[in-house]
């Protein structure tokens, strides 16, 4: 299969990673920060070792702030209904996913209000419209780093810097630059950052993390064991271990923190680079096709997406097509971010979507723009 559904998950993933899982598995897996037996200590080392080496990819210097959840969607749970209150006023943008959505609709009915931003068709969000929108009581921005349906960047610099100068918290949704962009939380001034362990950080599935700033207090959305001041009723607010009640995914975490390494060796600005000549490569050959419509920017402004419909056949027709007679896969439809496509002008029909990743080649974007050359052509394109 030519993989190229790397927005959704990442595949494939470093050999070493598995082989990282394997060992804790096989050879030491106790439940870490619960007992003081060797299996328990070493488990608790490695997880300690794998939080250091996802937080260093971010500028994180108080690797404890990180806390490692199962996915993006519980870290922004986390961050959005730990850190609002009723009264406060949110910011956002048309182009998050539903993982930002959902859980901003569901504060409504707790007294937390919101302005979303609507982003131009390509997806692209104005600083400065973000400023307009501010109001006393606003507490938080929350904003995407790329979107999941464009690949559209956003200015995260420009964001942070003016959410510091009001005074106001700002939440990053890492799930698709992370990795594969630069995202520094002291650069960019992010109070929360929320990121998948399986996507650009090349970790297993199952594994997310959301830093929290040192200056901010936030309330738990979890009670439980923590392995920490066991006699006491009320859930501890240390960090990590207060925001992580019950047994960890440890093997799992201990092999993002392999992959997390593998990333900072090559460099998430270097892996970019490659995933966005990979893109530009494609998006002029499919600019060639005139039964192909494109959405979303040119390439050095977008991670590497590219989204396109085939004219008269939909799109999850053309991603059942490419997976079943040409062995690609790429995904279909509203991707979880019906917003965003309404904003860029596809919300009756979705899109198809292809993503990349470091490991594919310009050999697999040949074979992706000929079998869509051949679809495009069989239906009278
Ligand atoms: N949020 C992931 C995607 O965009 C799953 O496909």
């Amino acid at each position: 299969m030519i993989y190229l559904d790397n927005a959704a998950t990442s595949y494939p993933k470093p050999r070493g990673m598995v082989a990282a899982m394997e060992e804790c598995i096989l050879k030491y897996c106790g439940n870490p920060g619960r007992s003081g037996h060797s299996m328990s200590m070493r488990t608790g080392e490695e997880v300690y070792h794998a939080r250091k080496k996802v937080a260093g990819l971010f500028g994180i210097s108080r690797a404890e702030r990180l806390v490692f959840t199962k996915n993006t969607t519980e870290a922004l749970n986390m961050g959005l209904k730990g850190a609002l209150r009723a009264g406060d006023h949110v910011i956002t943008t048309s182009m998050e996913h539903n993982s930002v959505l959902r859980p901003l609709k569901a504060l409504e009915k707790r007294g937390v209000s919101q302005s979303v931003i609507r982003a131009d068709r390509e997806g692209f969000i104005k600083a400065a419209d973000i400023e307009k929108a501010i109001s006393r009581d606003t507490r938080l921005i929350a904003v995407t780093a790329a979107s999941n349906v464009t690949g559209t960047k956003m200015p995260l610099e420009e964001i942070g810097e003016l959410a510091r100068k009001r005074g106001i918290l700002f939440l990053v949704d890492g799930a698709q630059g992370a990795g594969s962009m630069e995202i520094d939380v002291k650069k960019m001034h992010i109070d929360m950052l929320a990121f998948p362990g399986h996507k650009g950080l090349l970790g297993p599935l199952g594994t997310g993390a959301l830093y929290v700033s040192p200056e901010l207090r936030l309330n738990h959305i979890m009670e439980g064991g923590t392995g920490t001041d066991s006699k006491n009723r009320l859930q501890p607010c240390e960090f990590p271990e207060g925001y992580e009640a019950g047994t960890i995914n440890a093997p799992a975490i201990i092999g993002l923190g392999y992959s997390a390494d593998f990333v900072k060796k090559i460099g998430p600005e270097v892996i970019g680079k490659y995933e966005e000549e990979l893109i530009g490569w494609l998006d002029q050959r499919l600019e060639e096709m005139d039964f192909v419509t494109r959405y979303g920017p040119d390439s050095c402004r977008k991670t590497g997406i590219s989204l396109i419909n085939i004219k008269g056949i939909e799109a999850e027709e053309v991603t059942s097509i490419l997976s079943s007679r040409y062995g690609i896969a790429v995904r279909g439809g509203f991707h979880c971010a019906g917003l965003a496509h309404k904003t860029i002008g596809t919300w009756n029909e979705g899109a198809v979507r292809i993503s990349v990743g470091p490991f594919n080649t310009r050999k697999d974007m040949e074979n992706l723009a000929d079998a869509i050359w051949e679809i495009g052509r069989r239906q009278g394109g």
